[in-house]
């Protein structure tokens, strides 16, 4: 469907043409005074400067020729704005479009293009932190966006599984049982099915060993280990397995409870094997070049405004590091999925980082011209005193033990408040927590640092993700109680209220639009504030189960049932969902 603006914006120009002036005065912008007007165009101003002539008498010869069949005001008010309402019919008409079209009306702007979002970046055999929580929910909001606009969309975890933190793993373990097969090099059988280890066990060799980097003779092991991992090592490959085996299911689980899939569990060690080739071939190109021992490919662009250091590919001691592994990995997207954009979510500080690995990936045509790659480099979650969130003994908060934190604080209000039977507080709960921490998040632009406050977000009124909820259990059983009204058709409103709610409805797709061009789930989180304020303002003020008048009664219905579709929608595409009730 046509945006309304441009449905508005297309009559004005033809109204400044037809009063002798430039259609490209005729701009119309949603109004910034409501109290007076819906929408205003300001075009007489910029005219008045280049015709020479006052701007009101130009807003009045315009607004006098322009088509008012949709408007049920059009004024030119000093010193030369014209304010527009639409007129209920227009409005009517168009909202029975929206409700009866596939996702109200919406333009799938993606349609036949593919998407790789990379986010998440776990890192195996390290138990999720606080600093998971940002690029999981974030990615996993605009991986949502662009399906929804019609994107073929992977998304991808890119997990952390080949570096440093398996040698250290496989070092510690080797001291602890040197008589395990996996570290006789003359061994050939086969390896044990089930790990010497579990995931308790892991979880405390892991930083056991890290806080022995320090010993020089421990970190020399370790970074062996790594090395003869990454050559294939059989016995270390077999650790690996383990490791995975072991780890992955856990980082699922954890995933789960945030409702964060992914298409795709690949990480660094999936890259690893198109690694050499690729060196090769930078190298014969001429891209990579020798300096101080290492081979790097230079990306400094002459428009740069600050220095951007050269892509380090291999280190001097002949070792693949970060960006390697980043590079080879959008060559094995380009083989196999051939995405016409690739999206990463990580924390903002790896935006150099991000910059070096597109450009080498364009100079050596790793990529299409014209492939989009973008950085979405978020902010941190600190405390809520502002401070960056430590456990009380100073360690970093794992993410389940937050993830807990929140349901149990959100549990206690349940119960406390009776809201559901006690068979359903455990799933309400878990709703209602999810809500508050990924709506408490999104609602803040990515690259901003926010502070974690659990009673804020949890809180059922404000600005929060369960306000939002509770609006929509509120319209379900106003809709229930009424019962079938799938097909009632919109209706002219009566009210005030329902106009500023028609109002609400239509701008769903430029938010939605706006969040996707800027990559933004906060102008989301915006708009359905702002629609679910709508929503309460009309419940208010309007009887709508008591109404006698059943054919205004069916319009009003239709019109929440509407809003709350919307609603649902964009709550799904931030990553979290309504309960029955609340
Ligand atoms: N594992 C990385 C980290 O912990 C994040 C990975 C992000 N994605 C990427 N393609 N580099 O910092």
């Amino acid at each position: 469907m046509k945006k309304i603006l441009d449905i508005i914006t297309a009559k004005m120009e033809q109204a400044f043409v037809d009063a002798g002036y430039e259609a490209s005065f005729g701009r119309v912008t949603v109004s910034n005074r409501p109290d007076l007007c819906e929408y205003q165009c300001n075009g007489a101003l910029s005219a008045a400067k280049q015709y020479k002539c006052a701007p009101i008498a130009i807003a009045n010869a315009v607004a006098e020729k322009l088509d008012k069949s949709d408007f049920s005001m059009c004024d030119a008010v000093m010193p030369g704005f014209i304010n527009l309402k639409l007129s209920d019919t227009f409005l009517q008409t168009y909202l029975e479009e929206m409700r009866t079209a596939t996702d109200f009306g919406v333009e799938k702007i993606g349609e036949g293009q593919t998407i790789v979002v990379d986010y998440g970046g776990a890192n195996v055999a390290k138990p999720l932190h606080i600093g998971h929580l940002r690029p999981a929910i974030i990615g996993e909001a605009l991986k949502r966006l662009h399906k929804f606009f019609g994107y073929h969309t992977i998304g991808d975890i890119h997990l952390g599984d080949w570096g440093l933190q398996m040698g250290l793993i496989i070092a510690e373990l080797q001291e602890r049982q040197p008589e395990l097969p996996y570290f006789d090099e003359n061994y050939t059988g086969e390896y044990p099915e089930t790990a010497p280890f579990t995931l308790s066990d892991l979880e405390e060799i892991y930083p056991t060993a890290s806080s022995k980097k320090s010993d020089p003779v421990f970190a020399e092991k370790a970074h062996t280990a790594t090395f003869e991992l990454q050559q294939g090592r059989r016995g270390y490959r077999a650790i690996w397995q383990h490791i995975m085996n072991i780890s992955l299911p856990d980082l699922k689980r954890i995933y789960d409870t945030l409702d964060v899939h992914y298409e795709k569990w690949l990480g660094e060690s999936d890259a690893d094997p198109y690694i050499p080739d690729m060196v090769a071939d930078l190298k014969q190109r001429g891209l990579a070049v020798l300096s101080e021992g290492a081979w790097v490919v230079p990306v400094a662009e002459e428009s740069d405004k600050k220095e951007v250091p050269p892509m380090i590919l291999v280190k001097s001691d002949g070792s693949a590091i970060y960006a390697t592994t980043d590079l080879a990995t959008i060559l094995q997207r380009m083989q196999d999925w051939a995405p016409d954009k690739m999206l990463y979510v990580t924390d903002k500080r790896q935006n150099l980082h991000f910059e070096q690995v597109f450009r080498a990936a364009k100079k050596s045509s790793i990529i299409k011209a014209e492939t989009q790659m973008e950085h979405v480099g978020h902010g941190t979650m600190n405390g809520a005193d502002g401070k960056p969130f430590k456990t009380r003994d100073g360690g970093v908060l794992r993410l389940e033990t937050l993830i807990g934190d929140m349901t149990d604080f959100v549990r206690a209000k349940v119960v406390e408040n009776k809201i559901v039977d006690d068979s359903e507080v455990e799933a309400t709960t878990a709703k209602i927590a999810l809500a508050a921490l990924k709506y408490g998040d999104l609602s803040n632009q990515p690259t901003k640092d926010y502070n974690f406050d659990m009673e804020r977000f949890a809180a059922f009124e404000g600005n929060t993700g369960p306000y939002i909820l509770y609006t929509i259990v509120r319209v379900k059983s106003i809709l229930a109680k009424y019962g079938a009204h799938e097909h009632l058709p919109m209706q002219v409103p009566a009210n005030i209220y329902a106009k500023d709610l028609m109002l609400a409805i239509t701008k769903v797709g430029p938010a939605l639009e706006s969040a996707l061009k800027t990559s933004c789930p906060n102008l989301i989180c915006a708009y359905i504030y702002e629609l679910a304020g709508a929503v309460n303002k009309f419940y208010h003020e309007t009887r709508i189960l008591t109404e006698e008048d059943k054919a205004l009664q069916a319009g009003y219905i239709s019109l929440i049932a509407l809003a709350k579709n919307i609603l649902e929608t964009c709550i799904h595409i931030l990553g979290f969902s309504a309960p029955e009730k609340m």
